[in-house]
């Protein structure tokens, strides 16, 4: 067991509420002058760098920013094939509805296993080139048992937030059968994904005719809850609908998407505060040229909140969690400090984890560096990569 005190950190920030001599003000735990040592994958220590501990290796940093690595809780990695033209007809006006997942599915299945596989595996380093240590991962672009099962078989190799995705939308081939689709997604193709996945999904969006109604995602949901999945939803995301609703009933970890909420839906998020986190990706909304969720309303009104890159090749192609926090600044009334708060400790919570998000004692050595010596040139220069995933001792994204 090898031990590196990392120093030179101009600014950590841990999120760690308890921090001694740690600036709180923003709820960000921030230290200046810091070292953190690493031993075996977890942290170690975390204090000034003036009472650091001996360890075997020492490196510094020279004088950058240290954040906990960013956790990306919701993407779809396993895919193959390409939709470029969509995204550009989209720019001049063409809406969004879902119906694009077909061309993905259809390449997807013609896609070998070690390609999907090599696909994925690029799509998770880019995500840690950008800072991002802790990935969810959907199928979804499989839709018949044997390639579903497959997705989440590959994704569960790069990680333990694997979710089964079946109900994404209902393929051509079932589109007179709806019916016999949810019956397959609930029966023998929930079977063969289960023990891949740690989660279930649904696509529950009545106003698209590829998407899943209300009582046709509780079917669904209640299913994967039985075969002793977590729950969570894709809702809201094209217009008002009962998203929200279902999954605060169904006590889902997470309700991501979310551009479209009444009043209603608002009360009942914060009710459900504890239970259910509001999943925002402001990159679908780039790339589909919609309406920002209202963050600020989300967080005034006492909301769990948390940021994600929906990363998919659909409606939003990036991977990319700094780009997120800047529009959620930019666009959508979050302080920094909110918006990096949102990806990393709240869709931690979004995941059901309290390891992850935080710079702590005894946790995973998650680390992230900015080419920056502090956490706001995140937001001060965005569209630069200075964000990084530091990998001292070569953990994978998990
Ligand atoms: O999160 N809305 C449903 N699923 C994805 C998009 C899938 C696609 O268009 O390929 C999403 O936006
Ligand atoms: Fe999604």
């Amino acid at each position: 067991m090898t031990s590196t005190v990392f120093t030179g950190i101009a600014e950590l920030v841990t999120n760690d509420e308890l921090l001694e001599d740690a600036d709180q003000s923003e709820h960000l735990g921030r230290l200046r002058g810091a070292a953190v040592v690493v031993q075996d994958g977890l942290i170690a220590w975390v204090g000034p760098a003036s009472l650091a501990p001996p360890a075997d290796d020492g490196h510094d940093v020279g004088g950058r920013a240290v954040i906990p690595g960013f956790v990306d809780s919701h993407s779809h990695l396993v895919f193959a094939g390409d939709r470029s033209a969509e995204f550009a007809a989209r720019m001049t006006g063409v809406p969004y509805d879902g119906g694009g997942i077909a061309t993905t599915v259809s390449a997807t299945r013609a896609a070998g296993d070690d390609e999907l596989r090599a696909l994925v595996g690029a799509r998770v380093a880019e995500m840690r080139a950008q800072g991002t240590t802790t990935v969810e991962i959907k199928g979804g672009y499989g839709l018949n048992v044997k390639d579903e099962a497959r997705s989440v078989r590959i994704a569960a190799e790069f990680t333990s937030e694997t979710t089964y995705l079946g109900a994404h939308v209902v393929p051509p081939e079932y589109a007179d059968r709806r019916s016999d689709y949810v019956e397959l997604t609930t029966g023998e193709m929930l079977a063969a994904c289960a023990p891949y996945a740690r989660w279930i999904d649904v696509f529950c969006e009545p106003c698209s005719a590829h998407a899943f109604t209300e009582d046709e995602a509780r079917v669904v949901l209640t299913a994967g809850r039985a075969a002793g999945l977590g729950l969570r939803v894709h809702g809201n995301q094209l217009g008002h609908g009962p998203g929200v609703r279902l999954a605060v009933e169904l006590g889902a970890a997470s309700v991501d998407h979310c551009t479209f909420l009444s009043g209603a839906d608002v009360d009942q998020l914060a009710a459900a505060s504890d239970t259910t986190v509001a999943t925002l990706l402001p990159g679908v909304e780039f790339s589909t040229r919609s309406p920002y969720p209202d963050a600020r309303r989300l967080l005034d009104a006492g909301v769990s909140i948390a940021l994600a890159s929906d990363c998919n090749p659909g409606t939003c192609y990036s991977s990319s969690i700094p780009f997120a926090l800047a529009l959620a600044v930019r666009e959508m009334g979050l302080t920094p400090a909110e918006a990096l708060l949102a990806a990393t400790v709240g869709s931690a919570k979004s995941l059901r984890r309290h390891d992850v998000g935080v710079i702590r004692a005894g946790g995973p050595a998650d680390l992230t560096v900015l080419d920056a010596p502090s956490y706001l040139h995140l937001f001060y220069r965005a569209g630069v990569p200075i964000a990084r995933a530091l990998d001292p001792v070569g953990r994978r994204a998990r």
